[in-house]
């Protein structure tokens, strides 16, 4: 198959990239390669990409209309996943029109140009953001998720109804796939694992809302990436599938793991639960495991001692 990957020098877009890669598919990955954090790590990512004969990296901008328009009509790809977006649940609380604009109309921009060259399949990256301070628990895709905490699962969510009305009106195969939290090796620095690692290195502050009362699904990022292959491969008219691991931890259990396996203290600052954030995040995975027989392998302890191996090989080592 010939996939296009957006978001392909990020975090979860590399991985998805690498994976496809390696099974023989032929992918071309854009990225715009923005400055939301350190654009090397970013280069770093395509660099593993390229040495892929069967990868071209192109630098664009999903919110570049004609770009995309023209991309998609010389290309012809056979399936996208669309991962590129602007992430992070706080900043887009200080940016919101940023993220409307990327995370809703350059998603838009995308679906145009896949409904108007047939594309076979179109996988969209949401978030499980999307269900807000919801009391069903676990969170079930049936969920109306109408009440967004910020505009980053505001516009995530309305590019996931978009979708809908792109595969009603023009048959567009578009599946949702919310993710959970997600860590692994070349991690986002942002995220709550690196942060940690770093404070316990380097001892750097780091907020810890709700003196760490609260829970997250995480799911390592090869669950992910394994779910989203899945979903690539089975066009399934419109679907919302939760991609999680199924099983909520602490923040505080999940900090104390990282400081066992590291063997030393990160600093944290109580900080009060940001009104943006949640308290719980826990997945009901039923769906996935029925219509895309997603099985998510890797345990919280497993993967965090994974985590941990990586940042100390990779990023200890860079500041030696
Ligand atoms: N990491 C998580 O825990 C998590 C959870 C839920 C959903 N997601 C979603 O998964 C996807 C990937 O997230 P990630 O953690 O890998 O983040 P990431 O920031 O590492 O990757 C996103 C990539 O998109 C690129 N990008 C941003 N704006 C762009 C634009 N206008 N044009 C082209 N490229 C652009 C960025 O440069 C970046 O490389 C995102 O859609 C995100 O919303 C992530």
């Amino acid at each position: 198959m010939k996939i296009l990957v957006t978001g392909a020098a990020g975090f979860i877009g590399h991985h998805l990239a690498l994976k496809l890669l390696k099974r023989g598919d032929e992918v071309v990955g854009i990225d715009n390669l923005n400055d939301y954090y350190s654009v090397e790590i970013k280069h770093k990512n395509v660099a593993t990409l390229s040495q892929y004969p069967k990868f071209r990296f192109i630098k664009e901008d999903i919110t570049n209309r004609q770009a995309i328009l023209d991309l998609f009509e010389a290309e012809k790809f056979d399936a996208v996943g669309h991962l590129a977006a602007m992430a992070g649940v706080r900043n887009a609380v200080l940016y919101p029109d940023f993220y409307v604009k990327v995370d809703y109309n350059g998603t838009q921009n995308l679906m145009d140009a896949a409904r108007h060259n047939n594309v076979g399949n179109f996988v969209f990256a949401s978030t499980s953001s999307v269900y807000g301070a919801t009391d069903q628990i676990p969170f079930v895709e049936t969920d109306a998720c109408d009440r967004p905490l910020q505009p980053y699962s505001a516009a995530k969510r309305a590019a996931e109804m978009l979708g809908f009305t792109y595969s009603h009106l023009f048959g567009l195969n578009f599946t949702v796939t919310r993710f959970f939290t997600v860590y692994g090796p070349s991690s986002r620095p942002d995220m709550m694992a690196y942060l940690v690692a770093d404070s316990i290195t380097k001892g750097k502050e780091i907020p810890i809302y709700n003196n760490g009362e609260m829970w997250r699904d995480w799911t390592h990022v090869s669950d992910i990436t394994d779910g989203l292959v899945l979903a690539l491969d089975k066009p399934l008219g419109y679907e919302v599938i939760n991609l999680g691991r199924g099983e909520p931890t602490k923040l505080k259990d999940f900090v104390e793991m990282l400081e066992e396996m590291a063997g030393g203290k990160a600093t944290m600052v109580d900080t009060p639960k940001l009104k943006a954030d949640v308290v719980k995040t826990w997945a009901n995975i039923d769906k996935a495991q029925k219509l895309l027989n997603y099985n998510p392998s890797i345990s919280v302890l497993e993967g965090v001692k994974e985590f941990w191996q990586w940042y100390k090989e990779e990023i200890m080592t860079q500041h030696k």
